[in-house]
């Protein structure tokens, strides 16, 4: 019989560890134990809505052929944390697009300028990206030559993220200039970003845990923020290394200020500017 709404009975101290062992080997999120009543709640919706018996048929389920990794998709949509914004950090921003100006000054951005964005969630991070990026080239005279891949776990944020439509509570940090230049109203308080700024995006699922088997063009700028803080040192630095081995020889990696302070690696050099925590790869 499905459970009522009303008699959600809890994760025993077992199913609590078993959920926690397989989203950290999988997604690499850790679960706090002030976390568990969310992690219950979430479970136990699917659970009532797939009309298993208990926790223990859906945690067997989960791990069993295509239906099973399907539903995990739509149980990871539930629990990764989303959260973000447009232009959500200037100073990696600007440092961006400083990287490109000066490019543009040396002439050396021969095969144009390409960019990688991890952990993009719902898209805000890749188009503040783009908006900045076409900007420099418009200003400069050079025709736009920058590609963006911006890539996530989550299947549901990468749809959203597709969509491009944004709620004008969304764009409160964007300027009146780049709304004007980059969105249409589609309906009263909903702004899509204009089509030859998606084009510029390939938006792809890429879990962070299984880099190395992923294909990738050398980038020129890898961007990674507010990713790492969700998972453990140890595999922060596995990332990072792999990371490190997808950029271009003069590409830089910028990741979130603090995200690991500790990390270093003989393939780059920490860029001297305290406002920002990038690494440059050796030529
Ligand atoms: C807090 S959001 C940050 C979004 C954006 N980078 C920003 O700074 O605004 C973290 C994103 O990381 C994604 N994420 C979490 N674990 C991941 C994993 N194992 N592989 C890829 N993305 C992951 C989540 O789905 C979420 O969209």
């Amino acid at each position: 019989m499905g459970w009522q709404l009303q008699s959600v009975p809890e994760l025993d101290d077992d199913q609590f560890e078993r959920w926690c062992v397989l989203l950290e080997s999988r997604i690499g999120m850790q679960v706090a134990p002030h976390q568990r009543s969310f992690l219950q709640i979430q479970i136990a919706r699917r659970v009532r809505e797939l009309k298993f018996t208990g926790f223990d048929e859906y945690f067997d389920y989960i791990q069993k052929g295509i239906p099973g990794l399907m539903e995990w998709r739509q149980l990871i949509d539930r629990l990764v944390v989303r959260e973000t914004s447009f232009f959500r950090e200037p100073d990696s921003l600007e440092f961006v697009c400083s990287e490109l100006r000066r490019r543009m000054a040396e002439r050396s951005l021969e095969g144009g300028f390409d960019v990688w964005s991890l952990g993009c969630a719902t898209g805000e991070e890749p188009y503040s990206l783009a908006m900045e990026l076409n900007n420099c080239f418009e200003a400069s005279g050079l025709a736009p030559q920058f590609s963006i891949t911006a890539s996530d776990v989550s299947q549901q944020a990468l749809q959203q993220a597709k969509e491009a439509v944004y709620s004008s509570r969304k764009l409160e940090k964007i300027s009146q200039e780049n709304i004007q230049r980059y969105f249409s109203e589609i309906e009263p308080g909903f702004w899509q970003v204009d089509s030859g700024l998606q084009q510029r995006i390939c938006f792809t699922a890429i879990n962070l845990l299984d880099l190395a088997k992923v294909p990738m063009v050398p980038m020129d700028i890898i961007y990674c923020q507010n990713v790492l803080i969700y998972f453990r040192r140890w595999r922060r630095r596995e990332i990072l290394d792999e990371l490190v081995t997808r950029l271009k020889p003069g590409g830089i990696l910028v990741i979130g200020m603090g995200e690991l302070v500790d990390w270093s690696s003989s393939l780059v050099t920490r860029v001297a500017d305290n406002r920002v925590q990038a690494y440059l790869r050796c030529e």
